[in-house]
């Protein structure tokens, strides 16, 4: 051992033995708490006593503990006793990109600075925990809350997630990952079963999560309202006993969504810490409040289950320095210029270029004099919708006022018209009405040099409680693009939405297609911005888009969304690009697309070797040459194929990407590191993970449909 080797080795043993004392430290104190707490302080621990809070026990220095909404937000704040704001004047927030947008970033970096904005506006607000972010995969493209999730692929949520969760802890504000488990509609959320093979739930249902305990640490996971396999999910021992806190080692609270407790003892024994409710004023009648107090005295739930339970609530207030010795992260910070530029950040980032027929864009400003806004999405403002997760935002940038402040001094005329109502699911619009919104626009449109069409959904949509009953862009809208594209060529087509939506029609008319998600309150900046070339768009997209709704695995085999019993989940592990690539079907954009104002080269992989053996990890290098005429970032995939293998496996999956900028003329390396777990599959006889020896393809790609490289190497045992 050379004297480089003895230091190491030195240094991890004391790193070792101070996480040591630090665990011995925490469970004294927690011990300490323990010991000294009644049966009714301790149950005190274990349900809400108001909307947000669960009670504290003063009298020995554990505070109450402060939840609040969501993922993309710090929420506004709750009177305790009922669901009315409590009409503070200081409760705005930083609206970030919503779910499926930060996952449209596909950069780690931006979801760890995400979660510290989050972290830092949650202390500032006094908040404990923040529900979130959500990991359920997006299965159908009409789950009311995808755009609060973030894929359909559990690798790339799972790395986000797990990034985000560290940002956020990293305040000492505990993350709520959710909803666990299986949540992949909102229609019957409350009572059906998710009937799904255990091979798809290790493979695409629970990896996210798995990533955001083990890789995040994620101090709390939130239920699912539904059941898995015909068992609630607060109550559900595979899922919560063996899964999450047997082999994961989840060592935080597993708490309720809120109201989806559904039993006091079977709750308790099965693996619910902690029961949030939405019965406000009634806490003594929770699952986890009278009864469990009763089931204890009466032997149904033995003490040990319940301080178990106290203990992982103890362990989070510790660990996010709640209570104990160490100083806590504080005061946070609210709505500052930093946190607004983190939403810019985010949402330039998002943006995904779909397509850019002879060069549209970017727009080239000398010679362009007017130019024509059109749709109900350019001046609507998102941030106050979608339920949970909705923010109560100092300003929200429209795409029209991002537009206007970019645009200012140029000369250049631009002009709006709504081109369609916005209203409610089920309300109808006089078509006299729709008519002559449409002819308003086509009419600006005709008189314009460009036309921009800001068009998709609104929470109206992209709503918590219920899916859409298809994938068409509502109000008309497509009919509204082809006539605007048919009175000027050069049409643009902005994409505001948090879920797939049909792009077919508006694919065929409009020359440049651009995604800008529900991107935050700064997302008006960040559009101009891509439209102008200020900003060389560098998103691309978390889900497929299809060509029709039954297309997709699970309205291809009609088994969306189910009963109210229950939804089977017949497409097992094809899910998303899986499904599309083992049936061979083709999509409009793929999984993983997006483009650029620029052009990367991807050169011949490096392979640190061509043999692996378990335990081993191999080095994936690309060099990737920017040949264009601008700096870029480009997204690098890299999809892992089994050659040959005793069980059905997908064509591609993805086991890591790499965003990297370059500039232009300059290489940059995109660098992957993988495991043995990374070639794994899940095996439903032996119920573990096996990666059998042989044959290995990797396939680098610009999109899953688009591989640029391939490389194999061999697994040996
Ligand atoms: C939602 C959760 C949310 C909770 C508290 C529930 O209806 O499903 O995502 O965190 O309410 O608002």
């Amino acid at each position: 051992m050379n004297r480089l080797t003895l230091l190491l080795c030195a240094a991890l043993l004391a790193v070792a033995a101070v996480a040591r004392d630090a665990a011995r430290a925490e469970e004294r104190f927690i011990n300490s708490l323990l010991s000294r707490m009644t049966l009714e302080e301790k149950i005190t621990l274990l349900h809400g006593n108001s909307t947000f809070y669960v009670g504290g026990v003063p009298r020995l220095g554990i505070p109450e503990w402060a939840m609040s909404d969501g993922p993309h937000g710090v929420r506004a704040e709750f009177d305790r006793h009922s669901w009315l704001y409590a009409g503070w004047t200081t409760d705005s927030a930083t609206y970030l990109p919503t779910g499926t947008a930060i996952a449209a970033t596909w950069n780690v970096d931006l979801c760890r600075s995400r979660g510290e904005t989050l972290g830092e506006e949650a202390r500032w607000r006094g908040k404990d925990v923040l529900l979130g972010p959500g990991v359920n995969i997006i299965r159908s493209p009409l789950c009311g809350r995808n755009f609060e999730y973030l894929s359909e692929d559990p690798y790339l949520a799972g790395q986000l997630a797990a990034a985000y969760i560290r940002g956020l802890q990293s305040r000492n504000v505990a993350a709520c990952v959710k909803h666990f488990a299986a949540n992949n509609q909102e229609r019957w959320r409350l009572e059906n079963s998710s009937q799904v093979s255990a091979r798809a739930l290790h493979e695409i249902y629970l990896p996210a999560f798995k990533a955001a305990v083990q890789q995040g640490g994620s101090l709390c996971v939130m239920s699912g309202y539904n059941q898995v396999n015909g068992t609630f999910c607060a109550e559900n021992a595979p899922l919560v006993l063996d899964i999450l806190k047997g082999e994961w080692g989840f060592e935080g609270v597993y708490m309720s969504d809120w109201g989806a407790a559904q039993s006091t003892v079977a709750s308790a024994m099965n693996g619910l810490d902690v029961e949030m409710g939405t019965w406000a004023g009634h806490y003594d009648e929770w699952f986890f409040s009278r009864a469990l107090l009763q089931a204890v005295r009466n032997g149904e739930v033995p003490m040990s289950v319940v301080d178990e339970k106290v203990r992982r609530v103890l362990r989070v207030m510790y660990r996010t320095r709640m209570i104990g010795k160490q100083r806590r992260y504080g005061p946070g910070s609210i709505n500052t210029a930093a946190h607004q530029q983190e939403a810019y950040r985010e949402a330039a980032e998002a943006i995904v270029l779909l397509q850019n027929r002879g060069g549209l864009l970017p727009l080239n400003l000398s010679g362009l004099r007017s130019v024509a806004v059109i749709g109900d999405n350019a001046t609507r403002e998102h941030s106050f919708g979608g339920m949970s997760s909705e923010i109560k935002t100092p300003y929200e940038v429209t795409p029209l006022q991002g537009l206007r402040d970019r645009l200012a001094g140029t000369g250049v005329d631009l002009r709006f018209a709504q081109g369609y109502t916005a209203v409610p699911r089920d309300s109808v619009v006089p078509q006299a009405v729709r008519d002559s919104l449409a002819a308003q626009a086509v009419a600006l449109a005709q008189a314009s040099d460009v036309a921009i069409v800001c068009c998709g959904l609104n929470h109206y949509y992209d709503a918590e409680n219920v899916d859409r009953d298809d994938i068409q862009l509502p109000y008309g809208q497509a009919a509204l693009i082809r006539a605007v594209c048919r009175a000027n060529p050069r049409t643009i087509v902005v994409v505001v939405a948090g879920s797939p939506v049909d792009l077919v029609s508006p694919s065929l008319c409009a020359p440049a297609i651009v995604w800008s998600w529900l991107g935050g309150m700064e997302v008006g900046h960040a559009l101009a911005d891509v439209l102008l070339g200020k900003v060389n768009p560098s998103g691309k997209l978390p889900f497929t888009i299809g060509y029709t709704l039954d297309q997709y695995g699970p309205h291809a085999l009609g088994c969306f969304p189910g009963n109210q019993h229950e939804v089977t989940y017949d497409e097992g592990i094809y899910v998303g690009y899986r499904w599309f690539e083992a049936r061979g079907l083709p999509v409009l954009y793929p999984f993983g697309h997006g483009l650029s104002y620029t052009h990367f080269d991807y050169g011949s992989p490096t392979l640190s070797a061509r043999r692996m053996t378990p335990g081993d990890t191999l080095l994936v290098t690309v060099p990737i040459t920017n040949s264009g005429p601008v700096a870029g970032k480009e997204v690098v995939q890299l999809y892992v194929e089994d050659v040959a293998c005793r069980v059905d496996r997908p064509r591609k999956e993805l086991k890591g990407f790499a965003k990297v900028e370059v500039q232009p003329g300059q290489t940059a390396q995109a660098v992957f590191r993988l495991t043995t777990d990374d070639l794994a599959y899940y095996d439903e006889q032996q119920m573990g993970w096996v990666a059998e020896p042989g044959e290995f393809r990797l396939h680098i790609a610009a999109s899953s449909s688009d591989v640029r490289q391939t490389a194999t190497f061999t697994l040996d045992f």
